[in-house]
């Protein structure tokens, strides 16, 4: 099983060298417990192996991955870039220490102040339409200003139809047959565009797709390259590459994958003789979401028509299992070594028939003060959650080398209303 999971000698769930227990005791539940070693393991291993095989090699973390601070510091202390998609997460970058030209944005549907707040904060603007190049156009001076483009490389993939960005019903990009337009365009504003962009969809494990898309990105860019006499800096085929969430899945030999990726890189780069622009990837889930499991601690076990454990967490608390039906490996933490005895939901604690973790899962004999560890929590977990059902938001826990350190506090009831007014007449 690929599964990141490891047990101490209580038969707990060991989370970094922590004892997963002993954190729900200490800081309470729900918690989200971030492994810090895991995050630099997972980043070193995605650059390294790429970079054997093509050393002009950047990685840009998709922040929406995981936005917490300590996440982003510690990608940022092993000199990776970012992927932002709105100025919020550029603001949180550039706080952080990312210089301008180590973040990428990448929004859609952007407004001119945001266009121009980007613009001010140094990032790189990855444009995405040409109604967002002549707004542009009109608000910054385009003299020379580096940019780049996404283009739709018509080939798509995901693990479910929302996470699916490339081809014809996608929202993203521009379109690879006005691609030479769009670039000459640009350059006749006075923009000097540099890159290319294309990002076909998230949470794909299955290496063909990317094999599509790498060649037909490259195809459009080195149309663009002869048509419009563009050289670029940068080609960036944007995330995407999975992680096994259950028992069953396995792991991406990255190692084949950056080898026939980087090759057929090479290949195009050689057939339209555009030289050595670098190769920028765009990881999320694969460099954060092992290294993360979301703790949640067993309140009632209810035999109804069907056997219900019930949780202190909810959908508000970790979206992906109802909004896209996904599969979190979920474990007993307090007694790893239990066999299984039952097959059971696992329900939150939402007003909604929808808030299920997991339907007919086996598991132990669960009992009520259980610790349960919803594994792979660390990508598009915290981020994707909410106050719904006025439940404060999770804290998260980093754990260093078996240290627990309090990332973000748990939020308070005070901090569910705290940015809304009564109006006086209502008082
Ligand atoms: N680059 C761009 C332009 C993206 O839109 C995304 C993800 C990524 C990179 C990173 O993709 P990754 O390597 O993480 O697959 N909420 C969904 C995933 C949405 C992904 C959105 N874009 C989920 O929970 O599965």
């Amino acid at each position: 099983m690929d599964l990141n999971i490891k047990v101490n000698d209580k038969n707990h769930l060991d989370i970094g060298g922590a004892d997963a227990v002993d954190i729900a005791e200490e800081f309470g539940t729900p918690t989200y417990v971030i492994d810090e070693n895991r995050i630099r393991e997972n980043y070193n291993k995605f650059y390294s192996t790429f970079s054997k095989y093509y050393p002009d090699f950047k990685v840009f973390y998709a922040c929406k991955a995981n936005t917490n601070l300590a996440v982003m510091k510690i990608l940022e202390s092993e000199g990776c870039c970012i992927d932002a998609v709105s100025p919020g997460e550029v603001y949180t970058s550039r706080m952080l220490g990312f210089s301008g030209d180590r973040i990428l944005f990448t929004g859609n549907n952007i407004t001119n102040e945001e266009l121009k707040f980007v613009h001010d904060q140094g990032a790189v603007l990855n444009i995405d339409s040409v109604s967002a190049l002549k707004r542009l156009a009109k608000m910054v001076d385009p003299e020379g200003l580096k940019i780049s483009f996404r283009v739709n490389p018509m080939v798509g993939a995901g693990h479910h139809d929302h996470c699916i960005t490339g081809g014809v019903m996608s929202k993203f990009g521009i379109m690879d047959n006005e691609a030479v337009e769009v670039y000459t365009m640009a350059k006749d504003l006075g923009f000097n565009p540099i890159g290319m962009h294309s990002h076909i969809g998230s949470g794909i494990l299955d290496p063909e797709p990317f094999k599509l898309a790498i060649e037909s990105t490259m195809d459009i860019a080195g149309k663009v390259h002869q048509e419009a006499g563009i050289d670029f800096e940068f080609v960036d085929f944007g995330g995407g590459v999975g992680v096994p969430y259950t028992p069953e899945e396995k792991l991406l030999d990255l190692d084949k994958f950056a080898e026939v990726n980087v090759g057929l890189f090479k290949e195009k780069l050689e057939e339209f003789d555009m030289g050595n622009p670098t190769m920028y990837l765009e990881p999320g889930r694969y460099l954060v979401a092992d290294a993360s499991v979301l703790l949640v601690t067993v309140n009632s076990v209810k035999q109804s028509y069907r056997k219900f454990i019930g949780v202190d967490a909810g959908f508000h608390t970790l979206l992906r299992p109802a909004m896209y039906d996904s599969y979190h490996h979920i474990v007993d933490a307090s007694k790893m070594d239990a066999p299984m005895t039952q097959e059971v939901d696992i329900a939150g604690n939402v007003c909604e028939s929808g808030d299920l973790f997991a339907r007919d899962r086996p598991m132990p004999d669960v009992e009520e003060g259980d610790v349960l560890g919803i594994l792979n929590a660390g990508a598009y977990g915290f981020t994707m959650s909410s106050n719904y059902n006025s439940r404060p938001l999770a804290a998260e826990v980093l754990v260093t080398d078996g240290k627990c350190e309090v990332v973000r506090e748990r939020q308070t009831f005070e901090d569910l209303y705290a940015q809304q007014r009564v109006p006086p007449h209502l008082e």
